[in-house]
């Protein structure tokens, strides 16, 4: 029989977090203040996270220690298995070997609870009582409900009003791993009454959400704000995905010719690719690409500026690839895709042709979603989707080419929970969506007054 699987042994799980701002060609530019324009200090982020994460978010240590009550946690579902996906190549008759990671074995069913489970620790450490976040999909929000449940915190979640209503069961979810689950725009902050007053049918967007949950968080001298992708030290929890694949695939005698995930806010495709990108840097010959969708297609087609993370212009004001502030996504069904903006350091990447980006429309992705499971048998998230289309674009390429090319991915999560997404395609009611230029100029209007990196 041939193989499919490789596990790693529990001891064998990595005991430290990679930093890639310590090998960096040139340093990250520095979050603004956006009263002063100014490098906001340590100190200005103090009441929205807890000190020791503020403190990884900063950090140029190459090397991060995952505290023990961490990895206790992380056991319950990591080392994540490594697959050979030879259903996918057979379908597609390509010569490729197609291997990814499965994140989708985790409780709450994404790579999420890498960080939620890590984040959750450190506020506790710290004596915070309450985390207020946002979700897209509700994959994070039931990540973090889970881990503040392991480490006896309260947790409150926004979601964005589409996903609550497209995905019920996620909330359930939430509920059951004791969380409170809002959706927004909601009547409980101002950001969302502001949004109301505007459009009371408003779909909601991460942006807006994040606005609610930072509102929420600081308002409450015992909460803390938690964000479940873009920052540094959310993307520094990733990169044990990247350091696990590197040992099983060196089990294998293999190295991967091109690494890719899909991108909404960076955490997945940085957590599995950061790595590889270490050894790009220091001259191994790989290459990098994030899927995105063509209705949210912020690397592909949104400029690299200074922006803020949310709606209400509460962050700092980011270096990113955005597609402005206030642009509110089309209510495709890859909830956690449809973000402005973009994590800084996959951003600085793109900048620095160190990883590329492709856009995939929502009917091409459901497309490879539902050809991947009748030929591996797991159903995807629409996220993980657009990670499949990048996947089976490669594969036949390879074909084309009839090259042996070596591909390596990140399934970034199940999509049980997801069915009334599946139903739409599958009952022909999902339409293609190609953002036009005119809503991208709009949007970006609201950014032309930043500083420019
Ligand atoms: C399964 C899955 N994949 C991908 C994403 C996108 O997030 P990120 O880009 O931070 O990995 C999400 C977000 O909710 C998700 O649930």
């Amino acid at each position: 029989m041939e193989q499919i699987k490789v596990f790693l042994d529990e001891s064998e799980m990595p005991r430290q977090w990679y930093n890639i701002q310590a090998d960096l060609p040139t340093p990250l530019r520095p979050p603004l203040h956006p009263a002063t324009g100014q490098p906001i200090k340590p100190e200005d982020l103090a009441p929205v996270f807890p000190m020791n994460l503020i403190e990884q978010e900063v950090s140029t240590e190459r090397w991060i220690p995952i505290p023990e009550p961490v990895l206790e946690k992380y056991a319950l579902w990591r080392p994540t298995p490594l697959y050979r996906a030879r259903g996918l190549e057979k379908a597609l008759g390509t010569p490729a070997k197609i291997y990814y990671k499965n994140e989708g074995v985790s409780p709450p069913g994404s790579h999420k609870p890498n960080t939620a489970v890590a984040q959750a620790y450190y506020n506790k450490v710290f004596g915070i009582k309450r985390l207020s976040t946002e979700t897209g999909a509700g994959q994070w929000g039931s990540a973090l409900s889970m881990a503040c449940q392991m480490f006896g915190l309260q947790c409150r979640v926004f979601m964005v009003k589409v996903s609550y209503n497209q995905k019920p069961y996620r909330r359930s979810m939430m509920e059951t791993w004791g969380a409170e689950c809002i959706p927004s725009p909601s009547d409980r902050t101002q950001a969302g009454r502001k949004i109301l007053a505007q459009n009371p049918d408003s779909p909601g967007s991460l942006g807006i959400a994040i606005s609610e949950a930072i509102e929420d968080a600081v308002g409450d001298p015992e909460a803390r704000y938690s964000l479940g992708s873009v920052l540094n030290h959310v993307l520094l929890h990733q990169t044990i995905i990247g350091l696990e694949a590197q040992k099983q695939l060196e089990k294998l005698g293999v190295y991967p010719d091109v690494v890719m995930g899909c991108a909404g806010g960076g955490s997945n495709f940085a957590g599995l690719c950061l790595p590889f990108v270490r050894d790009k840097i220091h001259g191994k010959n790989v290459t990098i690409v994030a899927a995105e969708p063509t209705s949210c297609p912020t690397l592909t087609k949104g400029p690299f500026r200074y922006d803020f993370g949310d709606t209400a212009m509460t962050t700092p004001l980011l270096a990113m690839h955005t597609l402005g502030h206030d642009f509110v996504p089309a209510p495709i069904h890859a909830g956690g895709l449809r973000y402005h903006g973009m994590a800084p350091i996959v951003s600085h990447l793109l900048e620095e042709k160190l990883i590329e980006a492709r856009a995939f429309d929502q009917l091409e992705t459901f497309t490879a979603g539902v050809q991947w499971a009748r030929a591996e048998g797991f159903i995807p998230a629409p996220e993980t989707n657009h990670a499949i289309a990048a996947v089976v674009q490669e594969a036949l390429r390879a074909k084309e080419e009839g090259k042996e090319k070596v591909i390596l991915f990140n399934w970034s999560g199940h999509g049980y929970v997801d069915m009334a997404a599946y139903d739409a395609f599958l009952s022909g009611k999902l339409t293609r969506y190609e953002l036009p230029e005119e809503e991208i100029r709009r949007a970006l209007a609201s950014t032309e007054a930043f500083p420019k990196p």
